[in-house]
């Protein structure tokens, strides 16, 4: 499952380079460069890089409007992975606590100095007191960020996530994506995803379900993947920019198949 982190950080190292790319991640240039794994293998996942970055995209204007909002806030990110988005977007002013298992841990001690506002927490997001502990090192207004997190959780797990974390930071921000049975269903298909052993496994009909997980839970917005990709039709491949208008017309649950969603904790 830590794997998949690789995935994310080629897709951003990949967008950093080009002189038209959806965000800049110098840092993710310089882990893909150094880390030991055969980048090459993605080299055919083009939708996944593009959607990686879309919706790397996505989160880093909501956090960086949250930090507008609340510049001397902290913001939390669950399954952190080899993410930079701290070096992307610090103001200076925030706290940053940064969450994943404990050898993705260790793997980015090798990367990421900590500093004064910057801690990291080496757990599970599964574990029972978790997220009681993050709250004691909480300051001011809160956003909690999940990318491609829970969808690697059952359906228990994910309730108790939303259930634990509304009870440790009521008010926070969520962010947290969601796919449907079909996305989990054809995920051998995928084009990046079939060279990990990790599977979707949590899925939704609409991501609006998980206001039923704890008391005051909120969707607030809800972006659809979909839309988020073909906004850039001209870099997905040939047979996906042919195929998806029609498949969309025909089937328009197709748009919200895969959505980025930020939710209000009570
Ligand atoms: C696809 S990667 C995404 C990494 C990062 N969010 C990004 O966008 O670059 C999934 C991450 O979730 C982490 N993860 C999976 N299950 C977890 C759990 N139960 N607790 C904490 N982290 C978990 C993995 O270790 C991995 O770093």
């Amino acid at each position: 499952m830590a794997r998949t982190l690789l995935v994310p950080l080629w897709a951003r190292a990949e967008e950093s380079r080009r002189a038209d790319g959806l965000l800049r991640d110098r840092k993710a240039e310089e882990i893909v460069a150094a880390v030991d794994f055969d980048f090459d293998v993605l080299r055919g996942a083009s939708a996944s890089q593009l959607g990686c970055s879309v919706r790397g995209a996505l989160v880093d204007a909501w956090v960086r409007e949250f930090l507008v909002a609340h510049p001397d806030g902290t913001v939390v990110e669950l399954g952190v992975g080899l993410n930079s988005r701290h070096e992307r977007l610090d103001n200076g002013r925030a706290r940053w606590i940064e969450l994943d298992l404990p050898e993705v841990i260790a793997l980015r001690e090798r990367f990421f100095a900590l500093h004064a506002r910057r801690a990291v927490v080496s757990a599970s997001i599964t574990d029972a007191g978790v997220f009681d502990a993050l709250r004691d090192r909480v300051e001011g207004p809160c956003i909690v960020v999940s990318e491609g997190v829970l969808v690697y959780l059952d359906r228990a797990e994910v309730r108790a996530v939303f259930s634990r974390l509304r009870a440790a930071l009521p008010g926070a921000s969520f962010v947290f994506d969601a796919m449907t049975a079909p996305v989990v269903r054809l995920q051998g298909a995928h084009d990046a995803m079939r060279h990990f052993d990790a599977r979707f496994t949590w899925c939704v009909t609409h991501a609006q379900e998980v206001e039923s997980f704890a008391a005051g839970v909120r969707v607030e917005r809800s972006h659809s993947f979909y839309d988020l990709l073909y906004a850039h039709p001209r870099r997905l491949p040939r047979w996906m920019r042919v195929a998806g208008p029609v498949v969309s017309r025909a089937w328009p649950a197709v748009r919200r198949c895969y959505t980025i969603n930020l939710a209000r904790l009570g």
